[in-house]
């Protein structure tokens, strides 16, 4: 190849490797395979490296790092990046509409964006003529640090900015994130190097980004949105406009940002953001509203180095600290022992938060939490709250490192750890604990829904003798509970009328009450769909129960396991005798609609119909349960027009997909 075939190959290459790069970062959409798209790429590097000097700016190869460096050079920002105001409840969102209205001395409505408050590193990029020229951390405003080299590794962040007249200069300022799932596959990985882990996808993005050596930075898989632009900004005299100018201009800009006509819109996207909350793919920790047009902007100007037209108005913290007032080992109904921390209780997100697990052994090797420490509690969506870190200046002096106990705590008995688990457990089935958490489950809401049947008189029945398995609460009698210590005829009887109403529920029901390893709510729907009967069940081979879409063979040994238990198929057997009949179909096919008990359906794209949110309270009412992400789980996608990236993601998992019109039909809606 002469030099001049390889100018036109390297323009061609870099053009076309550019644009699918940016179909499948920032469109989210590819359209060529991962395999054709590392050709193009390496046939790229072949030429650039017999002709280095023709490599171009925006070649895709600079992703990869460069030489390392021995600082970051100080960069002084073209104009201040300034900081914003925080706001806490709607009440203070409304008086910052008011202050607005008050200064431009109108009663009118004030238009506004609302868009997610990202949870990252901000950063600014300075393009010269289209080209990106320099990438900068925010500092303290004024001056930030150049990490030009580790920008460029990002991802789907233009290295050129599309579009055929680009701007003399262009400074755009956004956020560097790390999706969550990124996060947590980065800290599994540090875990396993013996590498300390990251507290959070924040500091995560932080420490990747600030890398003398920006091959580390590339080895990170980083991602981005931009939602400002310092001066000169753009041609546009709308925050709506600059949204959509940064995306023509190729940036990752956030597809929640919404127009709002007023401050009553903008309460009503904070509402819908508070609750998508923890279902995205990546942090966030409030939601900044900007007043959208820009002359209006310029009216108001800026006080104590924040803007008057913006405000971060934060949801509530998951995060607070608190101190552990004592380390307790709880014994669970399959004997696997959790330690947990007992707090002085602390409000959290609206929430009083008491304990937190430190889920095992290594866990709190781990974070070396002590009895007496101050540490950083945290909550997560629905899960149990965790500790994050240890406040370690805080640390009392003399507080001793927890060791788990060799003996189970409610029990006495002997603990083992088996082979790559990192539980302990105790081995005695017949462990009063055991049996308790064994009988609160069996009796849940999720399982047989005994009410009345609480923790206290539990743990009455266990002393009593009386009670042994979950067969024994059928042989109870009336005279027996009302003179347990504590209960009078009436709620004896109450009690005995729950567990009598227990003997009809629904199979699944019934299924998930057994407690049986890996066998919650979702698996025993799937299961009973399959299998009409609890001994049908029983009978099933491990072919027959990994054939069910989403039971794997982790969870179809579990149930082998269970039932080739004679004690456990006794307590079976008996429970039938005492009179459980579990009633084979779910009784839960409402007005229209088939039942969609055990699905688990992922919605993406926009439904022409209905709103995301009534879809997905369709779905759940008609028995499906409904997630933000495919994996493996998924039993079925619905792709509205511009699906994102889920549809890609269930087409490799091989996961059904169904478009609008399918789906109307399922759920009883088809308007002929
Ligand atoms: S606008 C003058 N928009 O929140 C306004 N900031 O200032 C400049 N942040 O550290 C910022 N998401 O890094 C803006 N959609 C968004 C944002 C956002 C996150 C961060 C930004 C800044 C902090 C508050």
């Amino acid at each position: 190849m002469d030099r001049d075939e390889a100018r036109l190959r390297i323009d061609r290459l870099t053009e076309e490797l550019n644009e699918h790069a940016w179909r499948y970062y920032v469109l989210d959409s590819p359209v060529i395979s991962d395999a054709e798209y590392d050709r193009l790429a390496r046939e790229l590097e072949a030429i650039e490296a017999a002709f280095p000097d023709l490599v171009r700016a925006d070649s895709p190869s600079h992703r990869v790092g460069a030489a390392p460096r021995d600082d970051f050079p100080p960069f002084r920002h073209p104009s201040p990046m300034l900081s914003i105001q925080n706001c806490f409840s709607e009440a203070e969102f409304f008086d910052f509409d008011r202050r607005i209205k008050k200064f431009l001395g109108t009663d009118d409505d004030i238009e506004y964006m609302a868009e997610p408050k990202l949870d990252g590193l901000s950063i600014e990029l300075v393009y010269q003529r289209g080209l990106l020229a320099a990438g900068a951390t925010r500092g303290d405003g004024t001056v930030g640090e150049d990490v030009t080299p580790n920008v460029r590794t990002i991802h789907g962040l233009p290295l050129k900015l599309r579009g055929s007249d680009p701007p003399e200069q262009l400074v755009v300022r956004g956020e560097v994130i790390l999706e969550k799932v990124h996060f947590e596959r980065l800290n599994r990985e540090r875990e396993e190097a013996g590498e300390p882990a990251f507290a959070n996808p924040r500091n995560a993005a932080a420490g990747s980004l600030r890398q003398l050596d920006s091959r580390i930075t590339a080895s990170r898989p980083l991602s981005y949105m931009m939602y400002a632009a310092g001066l000169p900004v753009p041609d546009v005299d709308s925050q709506q406009d600059l949204l959509r100018r940064l995306e023509e201009f190729g940036f990752r800009v956030n597809p929640r940002s919404r127009f709002c006509r007023n401050a009553h819109e903008a309460a009503a996207a904070y509402a819908e953001l508070l609750s998508a909350r923890f279902s995205l793919p990546y942090d966030i920790d409030g939601m900044v509203v900007k007043v959208n047009r820009f002359e209006l902007q310029r009216r108001l100007g800026e006080v104590s180095r924040s803007p008057r037209w913006a405000v971060a108005w934060k949801f509530p913290p998951v995060q607070e600290t608190t101190r552990v007032q004592r380390i307790v080992v709880q014994v669970g109904r399959t004997g696997v022992l959790t330690p947990v921390a007992e707090l002085e209780p602390v409000r959290i997100g609206g929430v009083e938060v008491s304990r937190a697990t430190l889920h095992n052994e290594d866990e709190v090797r781990r974070k070396d939490v002590r009895a007496g420490d101050t540490v950083v509690v945290q909550r997560a969506g629905d899960v149990i709250p965790e500790i994050v870190s240890v406040v370690l200046a805080r640390r009392p002096e003399g507080a001793a490192p927890f060791a788990m106990p060799e003996r189970c705590p409610a029990c006495g008995g002997p603990v083992s750890r088996e082979e790559g688990e990192s539980a302990l457990r105790c081995a005695n089935m017949n462990c009063p604990a055991q049996l308790r958490e064994r009988l609160l489950h069996f009796a849940s809401r999720g399982g047989m829904d005994i009410q009345g049947l609480g923790e206290k008189i539990v743990e009455r029945l266990i002393e009593s003798g009386r009670v042994r398995t979950a067969a024994d609460l059928y042989r109870l009698d009336k005279e027996f509970l009302a003179n347990i210590e504590r209960m009078g005829e009436k709620s004896a009887a109450n009690l005995l009328a729950a567990i009598e109403a227990s003997k009809r529920r629904p199979l699944p029901r019934f299924i998930s009450a057994l407690g049986i390893l890996h066998v919650g709510e979702h698996v025993a729907g799937l299961l009973s769909q399959r299998f009409s009967s609890i001994d049908a069940l029983a009978r099933a081979s491990a072919e027959e129960l990994t054939a069910i879409p989403g039971i794997g063979p982790e969870v179809s040994e579990s149930i082998r396991r269970f039932f080739s238990e004679p004690q456990n198929r006794k307590i079976i057997e008996a429970l039938l005798a005492a009179g459980v009949t579990p009633i084979a179909e779910e009784a839960k096919n409402t007005s229209a609609g088939a039942s969609l008990a055990g699905q688990v359906v992922v919605l993406t794209g926009t439904l022409a119909s209905m709103e995301r949110s009534q879809a997905k309270a369709r779905l759940e009412a008609l028995g499906a349960r409904v997630t933000g992400s495919v994996s493996k789980k998924t039993t079925l996608v619905v792709a509205g027009s511009d699906p994102g990236s889920k549809l890609a993601e269930a087409e490799k998992l091989s996961i059904k997909v169904i478009g609008e019109p399918e789906f109307l039909e399922l759920i009883g809606m088809r308007k002929d």
